[in-house]
């Protein structure tokens, strides 16, 4: 499958634009939909450098519905949906729920939208291992239950799931996949496109970035005391060339008719647990650079431990991890760099 045109939302973002890349390399066309609201769109002059092709993107509010659905009429037809767009900070959401209800759960509507109004037959969604909440087994396997939602973005991932759901139930002609993400980090190699957060880095990984490179003092590491190797959380990272990939083959997977349902969903993850420490010591052996970190308090709503069990994806739709914590280490490094210059 070459030729496909597949429409990306948020495909200015971190993930987006990642898959961007693969997608191109993989021989699709694409579009991009994003209003810039957590991105620059200078991230297409990287996804330019890198593949060679200038990608459109239409900038509209996919949460506007009708608007939306004018702005990306006006471009053809497409034969699959990747729908990244949405606000992601959990922090922020807690304080402004509302404005994370109508912006994901409003997007994800419009998604809906756009594959009836304009036959759009295939779609995958950017979920996320937040739907299992604090999980009771691990590795944990797509048939654990959805969890209490910890906060309000966690529920617009489960809301997401949801009308997912039911909307392929019953569409003879349409299918979906949703991708549970587990810890996305790293950049591409080549250091032209990477994550670029709008505010303040939460995620560890940029915060280690950070504290290298002197944007930050230090690193507190939230808790000691977990029941773990050292003490530290545990949490599954993914390089986000090998999480682009997923995406690329999950349409593919779509698009050839392989899926045994109309909806499936497919954890993401390497399937391995590293911890908080592990992870800082994994950037000081990558990169041969120290970092400050203290030990502070648990942080509110942290699980203890959380990794994939990613048997699913990898038996049906062949994907396989290639990138590990150390590759992860030194091209989020490299980005951090490159981005300060
Ligand atoms: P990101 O913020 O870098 O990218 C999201 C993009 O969507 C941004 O460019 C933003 O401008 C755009 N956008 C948001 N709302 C929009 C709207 N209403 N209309 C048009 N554009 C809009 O985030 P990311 O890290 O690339 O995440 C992509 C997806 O993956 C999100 O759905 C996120 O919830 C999900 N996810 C991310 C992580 C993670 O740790 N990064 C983990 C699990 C799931
Ligand atoms: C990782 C580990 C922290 C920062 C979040 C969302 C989740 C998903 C991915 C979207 C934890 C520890 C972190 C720091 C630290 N996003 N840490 N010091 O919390 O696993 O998941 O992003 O769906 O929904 O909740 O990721 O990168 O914030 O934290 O010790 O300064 O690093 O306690 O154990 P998290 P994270």
């Amino acid at each position: 499958m070459s030729t496909a045109r597949i429409l990306v939302t948020g495909g200015c973002g971190y993930i987006g634009s990642h898959t961007i890349v693969d997608l191109i390399s993989s021989g699709y066309e694409v579009v991009s939909v994003d209003n810039g609201i957590n991105s620059s769109f200078d991230v297409l002059d990287g996804i330019e450098a890198i593949t060679g092709k200038r990608v459109v993107n239409i900038n509209v509010d996919l949460s506007e519905t009708e608007e939306a659905l004018e702005a990306i009429k006006a471009h053809g037809h497409f034969d699959g949906i990747i729908h990244f767009a949405a606000l992601k900070s959990v922090e922020e959401s807690v304080f402004k729920p509302l404005r994370y209800f109508r912006n994901n759960i409003g997007s994800t509507l419009t998604t809906m939208q756009l594959m009836e109004e304009l036959e759009i037959p295939h779609l995958i969604f950017s979920s996320s291992c937040t739907v299992y909440g604090t999980p009771q087994k691990l590795p944990v396997t797509e048939d654990t239950p959805f969890g209490r939602a910890e906060n309000p973005y966690g529920a617009t991932k489960q809301t997401g799931e949801i009308l997912y759901d039911q909307f392929f139930r019953n569409r003879q002609a349409k299918s979906g996949i949703s991708l549970r993400y587990f810890n996305p980090a790293g950049a591409h190699p080549s250091a032209l496109i990477g994550e670029s957060p709008t505010q303040n880095a939460t995620n560890l990984v940029p915060v280690i970035t950070e504290t290298a490179i002197g944007v930050r003092e230090q690193i507190t590491v939230f808790g000691d005391d977990y029941p773990s190797r050292d003490g530290s959380c545990v949490r599954d990272y993914v390089h986000v060339t090998d999480l682009a990939r997923a995406h690329t083959l999950a349409i593919e997977h779509l698009l050839q008719h392989k899926n045994d349902n109309r909806y499936e969903v497919y954890n993401l993850g390497i399937g391995e647990g590293v911890t908080v420490l592990e992870a800082i010591f994994a950037f000081q052996d990558a990169t041969g650079v120290q970092v400050n970190y203290k030990i502070g308090p648990r942080r509110a709503g942290d699980v203890a431990a959380i990794y994939a069990d990613n048997t699913r994806i990898t038996d049906h739709l062949g994907w396989k991890p290639v990138q590990d914590i150390q590759s992860i280490m030194q091209s989020a490094w490299a980005w951090e760099k490159a981005r300060r210059k």
